[in-house]
């Protein structure tokens, strides 16, 4: 199979774990007959400093043609002054509208060898964590009407969403919980939002066609609480754009660190874009010590949810368990006794264990 991957590496320490994922893929590539070309584009602020806009028009039509896309991370203190239409954030936000990847999947996935790192308490974490945040990602508070009065002391932004919208995440949500324990929690804040009650209605309509999923619902502020009281009772969580954006971030950490969770925003078709979901971590770019697990394992999501080399994608988590396994840690996931590495380091250890 021939792949084409648009890579977008972004700022901060997205250049760096970029690399390392790259580096996974070609391996797996090569072990398995498969040509991949890249072709690099800029985005965020990297393209600010570049061209001067952050998502430059050549970069959306790179990815438009290719079959997946590969993103770092965009943005940092640098560009936070940049005029909001042009900050480097935008450019994420332009390429997922711009792409129609509506569909976003976070899998918070507790590695056994990482529960020491996974700040819960032992019973309560059990054996583990296997969760899919399923979030709406291009509707919501983040693409409403935005502004600000001219005195600059009003500002607003407008949360809407519509039927279609809800309808086609919701199915979504269901399809996946059908492949897992057909448990779909929806998470919402219907008791003050005319979105979430549009949403809650909605999610109910879609379940009956899926007579074999049960559809429980959440307020927001409750689900934040229970995924660290109990995170056992959630399988499938489903939410709009902007609940998703927390409660992913917070299910991370269950995880161990936030470097560890992927992500794969996709449409009705085959193609994906496939990234962390931290962002470009400027407190620790630059020292080779950001964990690119998270990036390695967006690597795997991107052969098995646009490509659907299945077995590929096992090889490549089976990599990442197997370097857990061998004690490599990078510093958000050491524990006393494990041999503590650095990005590359990490890069090299799963590398050597595709198989
Ligand atoms: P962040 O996710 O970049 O960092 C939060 C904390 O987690 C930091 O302490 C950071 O060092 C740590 N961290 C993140 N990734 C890590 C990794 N792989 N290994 C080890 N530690 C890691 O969030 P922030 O600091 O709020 O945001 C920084 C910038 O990134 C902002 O400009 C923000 O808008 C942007 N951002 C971009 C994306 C994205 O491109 N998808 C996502 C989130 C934030
Ligand atoms: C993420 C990020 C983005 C989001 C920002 C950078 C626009 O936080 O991918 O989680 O809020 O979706
Ligand atoms: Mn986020």
């Amino acid at each position: 199979m021939n792949l084409k991957i648009a890579v977008v590496p972004g700022d901060g320490i997205g250049p760096d774990i970029v690399a390392q994922a790259i580096r996974v893929l070609d391996k797996v590539c090569q072990l398995n007959n498969h040509s991949v070309s890249y072709e690099t584009v800029l985005a965020g602020g990297a393209a600010i400093d570049k061209v001067g806009v952050s998502l430059p028009p050549e970069t959306l039509e790179v990815c438009k043609k290719s079959d997946a896309v590969l993103l770092g991370a965009v943005g940092g203190p640098k560009w936070d002054k940049v005029e909001s239409s042009n900050r480097p954030e935008k450019a994420l936000l332009g390429l997922r509208s711009g792409l129609g990847l509506f569909c976003n999947l976070r899998p918070a996935i507790l590695y056994k060898q990482l529960k020491s790192a996974c700040p819960l308490r032992s019973d309560i974490i059990g054996d583990g964590l296997d969760i899919m945040v399923v979030r709406e990602l291009t509707g919501g508070i983040y693409f409403g009407k935005k502004g600000k009065s001219e005195d600059g002391n009003e500002a607003y932004d407008i949360m809407s969403y519509t039927r279609p919208e809800i309808e086609r995440i919701a199915r979504k949500a269901f399809e996946i919980a059908q492949k897992r324990n057909g448990k779909v929690t929806s998470v919402d804040k219907a008791n003050v939002l005319e979105t979430s009650r549009l949403w809650r209605a909605t999610t109910e309509e879609v379940k009956k066609d899926y007579p074999d999923c049960s559809l429980d619902h959440l307020y927001v502020d409750n689900a934040s609480m229970q995924l660290v009281r109990n995170p056992h009772q959630f399988d499938v969580i489903l939410t709009e754009n902007m609940f998703g954006d927390i409660l992913s971030d917070e299910a991370s950490m269950i995880t161990g660190s936030i470097g560890m969770l992927p992500s794969a925003s996709l449409r009705e078709d085959s193609f994906g874009m496939y990234e962390p979901i931290h962002g470009s971590a400027p407190d620790i770019a630059g020292l080779d010590i950001a964990n690119p697990i998270a990036t390695i394992l967006s690597i795997a999501m991107m052969l098995r949810y646009t490509f659907s080399l299945a077995k590929e994608a096992d090889s490549v988590e089976a990599a990442v368990y197997q370097a857990l396994e061998d004690g490599y840690r990078t510093p958000d996931i050491y524990t006393d006794g494990m041999i503590k590495v650095g990005t590359v380091g990490m890069g090299d250890a799963i590398v050597e264990r595709i198989k």
